[in-house]
């Protein structure tokens, strides 16, 4: 039997279930997590056929220091998740020191680091997307809602977004072209999001149920994940402002039961897109990511992302995690099948039923909070069955766990099916406390009341 050590790059509750999903992969010994969370110290718990998780305090933005991490502890596999590191260039430096990274290089992150990049990209392949224009001026964007404005279209929504990278947070849903003006004005002049609204896409406004198509990639083929919806705004009924997420369950029911639309989004979307990068001579290895809407006239792409989206990864990697007779590739077996293009080699045993997460958050996010609050409440859920708590902004400071960020953790729950899996993860959360506390009451409803 093998028996890899592994480093996680993150801190968030994504990272936080790689490195859960990975520390019970039977093939590792060892899973590092760098700068990692209050809960990525974990000792082995053999019962649970589970390796121990050790935080490593190196910052993301110290990718030398990272390497050296990982040439000292002879890494076998680095798996990055936040995007801003990928676009940083971290694969290419750890595959420049000879060193296996699962994830993008640079090259091909733009994908996620540059909407014109990406929109471009479809075009050209036709691949299914909103029309758009691209601004480097802003003087140009006025003109362009000055034309829409006198073609009669003053009152019709439009989108802006920021070309680059902004936190999940880069685009505006303008209502009329006041709106868009003023959304102009905020990227591109006020630079409400630094370097990344130098340049700007305005898109035509769509309407539909979103999804989130996650796949791995080994730059050759496919393997498409359990669809997921993430909740992205902050209160329950889908109000207030866009957070990072606040909740997400997998599989959506409506599209893992149509295996006609699943295949067409393999066909139309995931599959050109790995060719098309491959051809450009900027392979894709790693997670594709399709942010979709299933508009009257079919899907289109909202965006691309080229990581594991969070709080996704806390409703899809549980479902991975089959022990006994029914397991199949474990989670390590597939990121070391993506980096020796060996992906249409893995049999994946998807868990029956559904995983749903639910985000419990700092009072104020995603505006301004206070960090240093004591959670309690999570101990006790450790031995829990059909639970995990995944930790975000946690800390352990002087042996007590305290808040750290605005996503503070996450519940997930399994279950026979997803109202089944929200029952776990609501009498999870419900058990956890810290001063300030906020989540969503209604993660799922939409679907369970059959409106999406
Ligand atoms: P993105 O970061 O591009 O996924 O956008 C964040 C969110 O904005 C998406 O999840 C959608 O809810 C919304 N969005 C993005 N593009 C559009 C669009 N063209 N029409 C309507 N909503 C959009
Ligand atoms: N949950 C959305 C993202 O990870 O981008």
């Amino acid at each position: 039997m093998t028996s890899y050590t592994v480093l996680v790059l993150g801190s968030g509750g994504r990272e936080h279930a790689l490195a859960w999903a990975l520390s019970r992969s039977s093939e590792v010994r060892q899973v590092y997590v760098a700068p990692g969370n209050g809960g990525t110290n974990q000792t082995a718990l053999p019962h649970l056929g589970a390796s121990p998780i050790t935080s490593v305090a190196i910052p993301p933005d110290n990718i030398a220091e990272l390497v050296g991490f990982a040439r000292r502890q002879k890494i076998d596999l680095t798996v990055v998740g936040p995007e801003a590191m990928l676009a940083a260039g971290v694969v290419d430096d750890f595959r420049a020191a000879g060193l296996r990274i699962f994830g993008p290089d640079r090259a091909a992150t733009r994908l996620e680091s540059s909407k014109a990049f990406a929109k471009a990209f479809m075009r050209d392949l036709g691949i299914p997307t909103a029309d758009y224009a691209v601004f480097h001026q802003p003087d140009d964007a006025y003109r362009f809602l000055d034309s829409r404005a006198q073609a009669g279209r003053q009152a019709d929504p439009i989108v802006v977004k920021a070309d680059g990278l902004a936190a999940g947070k880069g685009v505006i849903i303008c209502s009329d072209l006041d709106e868009a003006r003023a959304a102009v004005h905020r990227i591109m002049v006020e630079r409400a999001f630094g370097s990344a609204g130098q340049s700007i896409i305005m898109e035509e406004c769509l309407a539909g149920a979103e999804v989130s198509v996650l796949a791995f990639s080994d730059g050759h083929s496919v393997l498409m994940m359990p669809p997921a919806r993430d909740h992205k705004r902050v209160y329950d009924g889908d109000r207030g402002a866009n957070t990072g997420g606040m909740g997400a369950y997998a599989p959506a029911p409506d599209i893992a039961s149509d295996t006609a639309l699943l295949e067409q989004i393999r066909k139309k979307v995931l599959e050109p897109t790995i060719s098309g990068m491959a051809g450009r001579g900027t392979p894709y290895i790693g997670v594709l990511y399709a942010g979709l809407m299933l508009t009257d006239t079919g899907f289109k792409v909202l965006e691309f992302n080229c990581r594991f989206g969070d709080p996704e990864a806390q409703a899809i990697v549980p479902l991975l995690v089959n022990r006994g007779a029914r397991a199949g590739a474990s989670l390590m077996a597939l990121l070391m099948a993506c980096t020796e293009r060996q992906l249409h080699q893995m049999n994946v045993n998807w868990r029956d039923g559904a995983c749903a997460t639910v985000v419990a958050a700092s009072g104020g996010y995603p505006g301004a909070y206070q960090t240093g609050f004591p959670i309690s409440g999570v101990e006790p859920l450790l031995n829990e069955p059909d639970m995990v708590v995944f930790h975000a902004g946690t800390a352990q400071h002087n042996g007590e766990l305290v808040t750290s960020g605005g996503r503070v953790l996450a519940v997930s729950g399994l279950g026979h099916d997803l109202a089944s899996a929200l029952n776990r993860a609501y009498a999870g959360i419900a058990r956890i406390s810290f001063d300030g506390m906020h989540y969503r009451r209604d993660i799922g409803r939409k679907r369970l009341n059959g409106d999406e």
